[in-house]
């Protein structure tokens, strides 16, 4: 089943030229599965239109027109702000920032935010002259201060003024994980104040500057662990190897190539972490000579002498401290739970998460995953499959029960 599954979404178009954007996240959003309902600011018609938004939701748009129609039996307001689960706004103008602020309502979308309880995620976007001024700024604080608000960008890049720099809409891309989380936890921020620590990715050992010896890991299940850490308020850091995503806004991501460069980053960030989530698959052999130049086809060794790497998660464990958390997985075939036991114990982890990677749909390079996560109490849970995102908060839900 997908993250949206019957959830009930409520987006708040706001006036900016990164509307087009939501409308690709309605559509994903309805694809998906979820029921979405949206409602457009008038300066939000400017730049898409109701039919747009409509035709993607497969449901009519909302705009100030409804509100002031006798057509519904309670308040437009009351109704759809009972209704949502969750909230997006986005584009987050400065007006709209500027209302939420001092809890004004003058119109449809900001009376509905009003009259509603559920989480709302804010997405800015504006030009950057407009972010950096203090009384945006001094908005952007403020609503930062209220539980009920969940933001995710702005980003940097080429604004639609022809200017660089910070004010860019988050992706789509971001933006739709942070709503999962946001479902699932009900915007709880409950790993707030703790620093998460998370490996992903393969790692890769060079034989010479084009060769190497590698694995199909893509990191995605470390990229959804970022993600939810963060979403729950966590300070997450992600030590990578190479992948072909980008780290969650938010996140201090750490790219790294060999297993010796993961081990050193992550002996540096270990001592300020309160959880270490090893979900990398770190190479457990390099070969012994590394060449500094290509190797011509001829000059390639028949037999390739290999010497172990270190292995990064028994290093941890050793300079574990009593207060600190260290969580390991297990990508196994065949059966999943007794070496993942043996490993859990050998390594003398808090909990391992034993994934199989030989079954379709979970594992290496899948969006999706299911585990048998093992603590050193013997406390034992089956995850079925499920997107990794969820996987990542079924973990985070494990270890706070430790
Ligand atoms: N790991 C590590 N350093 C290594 C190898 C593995 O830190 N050099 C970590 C992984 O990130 C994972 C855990 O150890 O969290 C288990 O990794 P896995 O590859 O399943 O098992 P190994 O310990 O390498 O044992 P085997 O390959 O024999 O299954």
């Amino acid at each position: 089943m997908s993250d949206f599954a019957g959830k009930r979404i409520l987006i708040g178009l706001g006036g900016g030229i990164a509307a087009y954007k939501v409308c690709e996240i309605i559509s994903a959003l309805a694809k998906s599965g979820a029921q979405v309902r949206a409602i457009l600011t008038e300066a939000a018609q400017e730049f898409v239109t109701p039919l747009t938004v409509t035709t993607l939701c497969r449901h009519p748009a909302y705009t100030d027109q409804s509100f002031w129609q006798p057509l519904y039996p309670r308040p437009l307001h009351i109704e759809l702000g009972e209704w949502a689960e969750v909230m997006l706004l986005a584009p987050l103008t400065a007006d709209l920032l500027a209302k939420l602020a001092h809890g004004s309502a003058d119109d449809l979308l900001t009376n509905t935010i009003l009259a509603s309880t559920c989480p709302v995620l804010l997405a800015p976007a504006m030009n950057i002259a407009m972010w950096q001024q203090q009384s945006v700024q001094r908005n952007w604080q403020q609503v930062q201060t209220d539980p009920r608000y969940h933001s995710v960008g702005p980003g940097s890049g080429l604004l639609a003024c022809d200017t660089v720099g910070l004010g860019r809409m988050a992706e789509p891309g971001q933006i739709l994980p942070h709503l999962a989380s946001l479902l699932h936890t009900a915007g709880k921020k409950d790993l707030a104040g703790k620093q998460i620590l998370i490996s992903a990715g393969s790692t890769q050992e060079y034989l010479d500057p084009v060769r190497y010896i590698g694995n199909p890991a893509t990191g995605k299940m470390g990229l959804a662990l970022a993600q939810a850490a963060h979403q729950r308020g966590a300070t997450a850091q992600l030590v990578h190897g190479p992948v072909h995503w980008e780290a969650p806004l938010g996140v201090q991501a750490v790219p790294v190539v060999s297993a010796e460069q993961m081990r050193r980053s992550l002996l540096e960030y270990f001592p300020a972490a309160d959880w270490i989530i090893m979900a990398a698959a770190v190479a457990d052999v390099r070969p012994v000579h590394r060449a500094s130049q290509k190797l011509p086809k001829q000059s390639l060794p028949t037999e390739l002498p290999l010497e172990p790497v270190p292995d990064i998660l028994a290093e941890l464990s050793c300079l574990k401290r009593p207060d600190q958390r260290l969580i390991g997985f297990a990508a196994q075939t065949g059966d999943i739970l007794v070496p993942a036991q043996r490993k859990l114990v050998e390594k003398k982890l808090d909990v391992i998460a034993a994934n199989p990677v030989d079954q379709p749909g979970s594992g290496f390079g899948s969006d999706r995953n299911q585990a048998i996560l093992l603590d050193h109490q013997g406390r034992q849970v089956h995850i079925k499959p499920c997107s990794k995102l969820q996987m990542a908060h079924a973990l985070f839900d494990f270890i706070q029960e430790l």
